[in-house]
This record gives C-alpha cells, sequence and structure tokens, in this order.
C-alpha cells in the first residue's frame, strides 16, 4: 500500500499545476503547492490524511479536485477488473491529465486493450469509476479497418461524431417518407441538428479530410475500394471529426507502412489534445509520448519522458537493486548523471518539437524490476529440406484493377533467409496466401521442393480463434502423434509459451492480440518444419516476445521467408531482400540496411513503381 501512495502523488507531481516542488518520503511525505513566487499552499494537513490507503487517495483526489481546482481530463478511481481468478487491475487510482500523450505499454496479456475498453465504455470494471472531466468528448481509433467498407469517404468521417450522426440519418430517412405525422419528430430533429452545428458538418468534414492529405476526388469513394494506407487516415479522421478532447487509439501502427507510421508520429507529435495510445513500437512511442504508463502487477503507473527513458531507467533501477549494499549516495548521483545525458540527448535532437522538450522535466523513481517474461520460441526442423526449395515463375497478382505484382521469377536456396518487401502491403499478403493455396494469381506458377514442409504465419489470424476451445484443445488440433495429444505434453508446451496453469484452459475466444501470436507461433513450432513463412510476425508481440522471437530465427537451420515492419527484425535476420513491385520484382543478397542505402536499388525502385 506504501508505494500505491507514492506513485499516485509522483503522478501529481509530474503534472503543470505551479507545482515546484516536491520532497517524498515514505510515511515522512512533505509537499509544497506553491501557485506564485509570493503564494504558498502547504497542505500538509491533507497529507497526513493521506496515509496510502485507497481509499485515503480518493479522497485526496476529490479534493484536489474541489479545493485546489485542478482539473483531470480523465480520473480512474479504485479500478479492479478480475477474470475468474486472473486480476488484471487491483484498485487502480490515477489521472490522466490535458495536452499529453500517454504511451500505454505492459505485456501481452496485461490489460492494456480492457484498459482501453473500459474507458471508452466498452465494458464495464469489476468494481471502480471512470471519471471524464465534464463537457469533454473522448474520441476511439477504430481498430477494424473494413468496418466501414459500405460507406463513403465523408459518411465514414461523420459518423466520428456519433449523435450528430445519429440525428441525421433519422432526419434523412423521415424527409424521404414525409408525412403529417413525423413532421414534429423532424422538427424537434431539426432543432437538436443545428444545435450541434449540423448544417457545417459535411464542410467540416471535407475540410479535416483535406488537411489530412485525402483529396476531394476520394470523398466520395467507398471506403472497401480505398488502398489500406488512406483507410487508415479516414478513420483518423474519424476520430478527429469535431476535435475530441480525448483521443484513444490501441496499436495503431499495426498493418501500416513505414510511411504512414512516420506521417501519423508527425501528426501525434503536434496535436495538441490528450492521447491515450496503447503501442509496442519502440520507435513510435520514442517519437510521440510525453508519458509512458507501465501496466504492471495489476496496477498502472505514470513516468515521465518517453519509452526509451522509460526503459534505461527501469533497467538501471533493475541492476541498482540487485547491487542492494551500493550506497545510497552513490545511486541518487549514477541516476541524477543519468537523467542529466538523457535529457540532453533529447533536447539536441533535430526534431524536438515544444511536446518532446517536455522531456527535460524527466522523473526517476521507485521502478520495480518488470514482471514480463521471455516465451521459449524454439523452431526445430523435422528433417533437412534439400537444395530445391521454391521456385515461382512469372507470377501476378492484382486486386480490384490494381496491379500488386507482376512477373515474379524468384528461386529460393536452402538456407535463404528473405525479407519480402512491397510498399503495398497487399502485395507481400497476396504473395503469402497464393503460395499457401488459399488465393489464385492472375498468372504464373510456383513450386515446392519435394523435401520441403512449410509452416505459414498469416497477418490476420481471427479465424483460427472463432470457437470455444480451451488452449490445450486449440492446440491439439495440430499435434502430429499420439504422444503430443497427451494434456501434460500439450500444457508443457503451452507452459513455454508462458500460459502456465489456469490460463492454458481459458476459451481461445478471449485471447488479447499478443496472446494470439504466441498460439500461433506454438502452432507453428508444433509443425517443425523447414520453410517459415511470416506475414508481419512482430504485429501484437511485446517486446520480451520480439526478442525472443528476433533470436530463434537468426538461430533457425531452415529458410525463411518474412515481412516486417520492424527494422531490427528485418536487418538481423536477412541475407536477402525481394521486392514486389507493379513492374516485376528487386531481388538482392544483401541485408536490409544494404538494400535501402544501396543507390543503384534506390533508382531501380523509382523506377519500378513509377
Ligand atoms: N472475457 C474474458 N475472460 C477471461 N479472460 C479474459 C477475458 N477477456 C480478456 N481476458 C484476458 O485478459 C487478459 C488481458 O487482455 P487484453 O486484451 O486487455 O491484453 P493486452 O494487454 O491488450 O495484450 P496485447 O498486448 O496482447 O494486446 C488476457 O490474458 C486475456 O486472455
Ligand atoms: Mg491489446
Amino acid at each position: 500500500m506504501k508505494s500505491l501512495g507514492y506513485f499516485f502523488l509522483r503522478t501529481i507531481i509530474h503534472h503543470d499545476w505551479e507545482l515546484k516542488q516536491a520532497h517524498l518520503r515514505h510515511y515522512g511525505i512533505s509537499v509544497i503547492f506553491k501557485k506564485s513566487d509570493k503564494e504558498l499552499i502547504k497542505p500538509q494537513s491533507l497529507l497526513i490524511r493521506f496515509e496510502n490507503s485507497c481509499f485515503k487517495i480518493h479522497y485526496f483526489l476529490v479534493i484536489l479536485q474541489k479545493f485546489y481546482k485542478i482539473q483531470f481530463m480523465l480520473s480512474i478511481n479504485n479500478l479492479s477488473v478480475q477474470f475468474g481468478k486472473r486480476i488484471l487491475f487491483d484498485e487502480v487510482n490515477t489521472v490522466f491529465t490535458h495536452g499529453n500523450v500517454y504511451g500505454v505499454i505492459g505485456a501481452n496479456g496485461a490489460g492494456k486493450s480492457t484498459f482501453l475498453k473500459i474507458i471508452s465504455g466498452d465494458m464495464d470494471p469489476t468494481s471502480g469509476n471512470i471519471h471524464l472531466e465534464p463537457g469533454k468528448r473522448m474520441s476511439v481509433l477504430n481498430q477494424n479497418h473494413n468496418m466501414f467498407d459500405e460507406h463513403t469517404v465523408l459518411e465514414t468521417v461523420m459518423m466520428g461524431n456519433k449523435v450528430l450522426y445519429k440525428v441525421k440519418t433519422e432526419m434523412d430517412a423521415l424527409y424521404l417518407d414525409y408525412s403529417d405525422e413525423n413532421a414534429d419528430r423532424i422538427g424537434e430533429l431539426q432543432v437538436q441538428f443545428e444545435e450541434m452545428n449540423g448544417w457545417n458538418a459535411d464542410s467540416d468534414a471535407a475540410s479535416m479530410l483535406s488537411n489530412l492529405g485525402i483529396t476531394e476526388d476520394n470523398h466520395y469513394t467507398l471506403m472497401g475500394d480505398l488502398e489500406g494506407k488512406i483507410k487508415v487516415r479516414v478513420l483518423l479522421a474519424q476520430a478527429l471529426f469535431g476535435n475530441p478532447d480525448l483521443l484513444i487509439m490501441d496499436e495503431p501502427t499495426n498493418d501500416l507502412d513505414f510511411e504512414t507510421i512516420a506521417w501519423l508520429e508527425n501528426f501525434l507529435a503536434n496535436y495538441e489534445n490528450t492521447v491515450i495510445v496503447v503501442s509496442h513500437d519502440r520507435h513510435f512511442l520514442d517519437a510521440v509520448c510525453t508519458h509512458i504508463s507501465d501496466i504492471d502487477f495489476s496496477k498502472i503507473n505514470h513516468y515521465s519522458g518517453n519509452y526509451t527513458f522509460w526503459y534505461e531507467s527501469s533497467q538501471l533501477a533493475a541492476k541498482q537493486r540487485a547491487q542492494q549494499n551500493k550506497k545510497a549516495e552513490e545511486k541518487k548521483q549514477e541516476l541524477e548523471e543519468f537523467i542529466r545525458r538523457f535529457s540532453a540527448n533529447v533536447a539536441k535532437s533535430k526534431q524536438a518539437t515544444s511536446r518532446k522538450k517536455m522531456i527535460s522535466k524527466l522523473n526517476i523513481s521507485e521502478i520495480k524490476p518488470s514482471s514480463r517474461r521471455y516465451p521459449a520460441i524454439i523452431f526445430d526442423q523435422e528433417r533437412e529440406a534439400g537444395d530445391q526449395i521454391l521456385n515461382v515463375q512469372n507470377l501476378s497478382a492484382s486486386v480490384d484493377g490494381d496491379v500488386l505484382f507482376k512477373g515474379v521469377d524468384l528461386n529460393m536456396a536452402k538456407g535463404d533467409k528473405i525479407v519480402l518487401f512491397s510498399k503495398d502491403s497487399r502485395a507481400t499478403t497476396a504473395f503469402y496466401e497464393i503460395l499457401n493455396g488459399n488465393q489464385t494469381p492472375d498468372s504464373g506458377t510456383y513450386d515446392w521442393g519435394v523435401t520441403t514442409n512449410q509452416a505459414y504465419l498469416p497477418g490476420d489470424n481471427h479465424s483460427f480463434f472463432e470457437s470455444d476451445y480451451s488452449l490445450v484443445d486449440w492446440l491439439r488440433q495440430w499435434v502430429k502423434t499420439e504422444e503430443e495429444r497427451d494434456e501434460v505434453n500439450i500444457r508443457s508446451f503451452l507452459g513455454k509459451m508462458i500460459f502456465s496453469g489456469e490460463e492454458a484452459l481459458k476459451t481461445c475466444r478471449v485471447l488479447s492480440g499478443g496472446e494470439k501470436v504466441r498460439c500461433m507461433l506454438s502452432r507453428m513450432m508444433m509443425e517443425r518444419a523447414n520453410v517459415l513463412m511470416l506475414d508481419e510476425p512482430t504485429n501484437h508481440l511485446d517486446l520480451e516476445s520480439i526478442t525472443a522471437f528476433n533470436n530463434s530465427l537468426k538461430n533457425y537451420k531452415g529458410s525463411v521467408i518474412f515481412t516486417t515492419h520492424d527494422h531490427e527484425f528485418a536487418q538481423t535476420v536477412g541475407n536477402r531482400v525481394v521486392e514486389l513491385t507493379p513492374k516485376g520484382a528487386i531481388d538482392r543478397y544483401m541485408t536490409f540496411d544494404e538494400y535501402l542505402d544501396n543507390e543503384g536499388v534506390q533508382e531501380l525502385r523509382t523506377r519500378m513503381y513509377s
């Protein structure tokens, strides 16, 4: 309980309430609120009451709001969430304040998506409550990119303001069926519509789209006909429509190409309202966050600064804890030196926006060693393949008239680890789907070597999890021998992938994004294949799983063909790059960095996509 109070206070102290000094000690806490240089408020009396019990923290929060008129964008009060015996959140008390970008991090299955569902009202907690500042509007970036395929772009954006859209749809329908009976209702709706400035909604939506780089000729196109990266921008326009005070996003960079991620990073770094974003993408978190909110040990703790700062300082804290006999003063100096160095680097950064400069107010505090664990990802081959792995000839594919790739020839040699790359992610996905017999090419053939057996990790795995199987029964679908069917054997397999005890008995439907990928990896490991195909394997995975996966592929003796937006993964695993373009393939035996830096290749790329 001690640490709860401590963390909570630290959270408060690191926001901008003209609070200039804070000295915190367990039990001996004293805090000075400085309203102006002349006026000092010393709420010691508050702090004496604040004895680290959850109830009193809540009380403290109320006092701050009522008497000091401190407004929180979002306050979380005594939040608990439990599924069966599993406690995801245990009496969480915290606040999110104006203008910050909070990067929510935590292991796969820690409860990040659940937390976002609770704050956006899609799910009720077991106990506790969420309080959004009165008069403020919250908006959620939709994760399902295909949900609005039947609607036009402009309509999709307007749907972002749910109440307005509902009034407008009802009004339009009644106009079409005009009668004396429904005239009154139309009148009522018109008043509501006007109050919400509805007559300007069309032009507001159109100008928002144009600001996000979507030209007018696309405004009446159906969402289903748009290319993936344009769709994401429309969904973002939807989330931003009506200028929400709080924007919520769950893993927005999944399925995005490098260019669109860079665009989103830039957009968020300059966005002025509050953002709460879940992500496992280190680069993205560093580019956009002013705070890191770590979900661990069933609590949420905020840290000022970006991901790198959180990561480095948590490593340092863990190291210092390991050397317990080190003198307190020495430790303090080491921490201060660390903060000084880090702040200097951030300030020097070329693209330091005003937001990023806030990082100069860094804090380092009691970071517990993380409870995150590394899964044991090990790919074995049942037998080694012969020399002939895969021969592709003149392969072409298109979607709705767009050529994805054309006339691709590829001869994959034993031991090749190919980074399959394209500016259009639909091209690489179509290539894998064709090689796995799930899609027919427009032209061409492919032949797998007779000694090969392949395992495939598709980018979209949702169809695998639409049953009520327990994890044990789910994995049992793919066993090869009677011995493997045995529950003890399957459980030990699941245990290595960090589903132990009761966890192995939950139904596969409720799994988190990363847990689903861990299950898909278990399935692949059981195949004992000598060729692996991986379409965006790091999507959804936490850093520990990515590291374990990355290492296992480096050591794998078979052949691999994979697509990833994780730069390090591509660079450290691949020995060959094959890029699919509408005018054929570019094929080079080199590392990913060499490929991107090679001038000849760059010229060729420009021509091949033009
Ligand atoms: N209805 C449910 N019954 C039982 N367990 C559930 C239920 N819903 C979610 N869970 C479990 O709660 C945990 C948290 O899920 P959540 O999706 O919030 O994780 P997450 O932090 O978003 O993980 P990821 O990084 O993989 O997306 C998971 O272990 C999940 O299996
Ligand atoms: Mg999630």
